[in-house]
């Protein structure tokens, strides 16, 4: 008879999803652009979509496009939910939010092999838009199958192409009829890679994941004059590139006082026009301000206010802003924290709490049912590049860990 706790997953065969996955959008340097509703995110659907029915999983497509395949159980219920993401940033890596979504398939892939049963259901999903490089903000699918966001709103928003997210989803076919939210989890439980650099600069191999620092994203949009570099005194400048310039620097001016764990990233700037001897018009810059306590991030985000608005005052540049996005810090599970860290030990792997850095779909179930993530070290602490990289072995382990925390959770694999 099988021992459940000796069941482990077939590495190859995850990597060669992996790989088969990472092909479409690829790009130079080994990376992966397939943002979220492109053409390549579709055919990133289907092939994974297929695995699903391949799979012999119940697939079910909500109204945001999130994608859920359901192993059934011998009791009915809810599932035990895992997953995470296939869109990419523009300059993605292969492993970030698709190591989640395929890794889940290959513990479904391995249960079936062993024609294991499992008490409760299981779910793999993927859901729609978790990056938000395309439309924010990040996390949409998952927020708005935790009911954090209304359906109808979502697919209103406009992208940075200027596109509609709803005309965007009925092209890649995957405008689903599944009302959001009603594969409700038993628990959710989310492998991802680290994409920072603490678990290999201390040697460990899995990190049981605590809790999601809090993020706000907000646009900019800063109008002037344009006029001639040459002829126009500094006293007289409008100058939107100047303001964008300054909000540049004040974000890491803001990171660097407050310390701890406050970071600022100012990862857009557009100006207009744009050229060399003209003073900008306009300019557009995002500001992504985060921390793992909510009254550090609000009192960063005033003094980005602050400084913003004393700014274009005295430039004389007018100003429009918005939030893109905005979570509070969130705490997973202890007792499912502990899981993760016990079955680590207990498969003898080095394990280390720790928070994520980035944000994560399973942030958005935390609050409505059980949910944890599982981390594996990122080389060099590299993500959001097509350098990203994990070393398969810690794939390995990321996968056994899953695999035996989703037993576990599914109470009772009938061996
Ligand atoms: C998503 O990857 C984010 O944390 O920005
Ligand atoms: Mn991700
Ligand atoms: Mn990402």
């Amino acid at each position: 008879m099988l021992k459940t706790s000796s069941l482990r997953i077939n590495l190859d065969r995850l990597l060669n999803r992996i790989d088969r996955l990472a092909e479409i959008g690829a790009i130079e340097g080994g990376g992966v652009c397939r943002m979220a509703l492109s053409d390549e995110d579709r055919r990133g659907r289907d092939l994974v979509v297929g695995w699903m029915k391949d799979l012999n999983l119940d697939v079910s497509i909500d109204r945001i496009g999130n994608v859920i395949g359901i192993r059934a159980g011998t009791e009915p219920g809810n599932p035990v939910l895992t997953g995470s993401h296939i869109d990419t940033v523009a300059t993605g890596g292969r492993y970030d939010g698709n190591l989640g979504v395929l890794a889940g398939l290959e513990v479904i892939e391995t249960l079936n092999e062993a024609g294991l049963a499992t008490r409760k259901p299981l779910a793999v999903g993927f859901f729609t838009n978790e990056e938000g490089a395309r439309f924010a903000p990040d996390m949409m699918g998952s927020a708005v199958h935790q009911g954090v966001f209304r359906v109808e709103d979502m697919l209103q928003v406009i992208g940075i192409d200027g596109s509609r997210l709803g005309e965007e989803l009925e092209k890649t076919g995957y405008a689903g009829e599944a009302v959001t939210g009603t594969c409700r989890a038993d628990c959710f439980i989310e492998l991802h890679v680290e994409q920072g650099p603490i678990l290999e600069a201390e040697n460990h191999d899995i990190g049981a994941v605590e809790g999601v620092q809090g993020i706000s994203w907000t646009e900019y949009r800063l109008s002037g004059t344009s006029n001639h570099a040459g002829t126009t005194p500094m006293r007289l400048r409008q100058d939107a590139g100047y303001v964008a310039s300054a909000i540049s620097v004040e974000a890491r001016r803001i990171a660097n006082s407050m310390g701890g764990d406050q970071v600022a990233t100012v990862g857009v700037t557009e100006l207009n026009p744009n050229l060399i001897n003209v003073i900008p018009k306009a300019a557009l810059v995002t500001v992504d301000l985060r921390n793992t306590n909510e009254h550090k991030l609000q009192h960063a985000e005033g003094l980005m206010a602050e400084f913003v608005t004393k700014t274009c005052y005295s430039e004389g540049v007018s100003l429009e802003s918005r939030t893109l996005a905005r979570f509070k810090p969130v705490d997973f599970d202890p007792c499912m924290v502990d899981l993760v860290a016990d079955t680590a030990t207990a498969l003898d792997y080095k394990v280390r709490k720790m928070s994520s850095g980035a944000g994560h779909d399973a942030q958005m179930f935390a609050p409505n049912c059980p949910t944890a993530m599982i981390f594996v070290p990122s080389r060099d602490g590299i993500s959001h590049n097509v350098t990203e990289y994990t070393e398969p072995e810690h794939l390995r382990a990321g996968a056994d860990v899953l695999l035996q925390v989703l037993l576990g959770s599914c109470q009772g694999a009938s061996d």
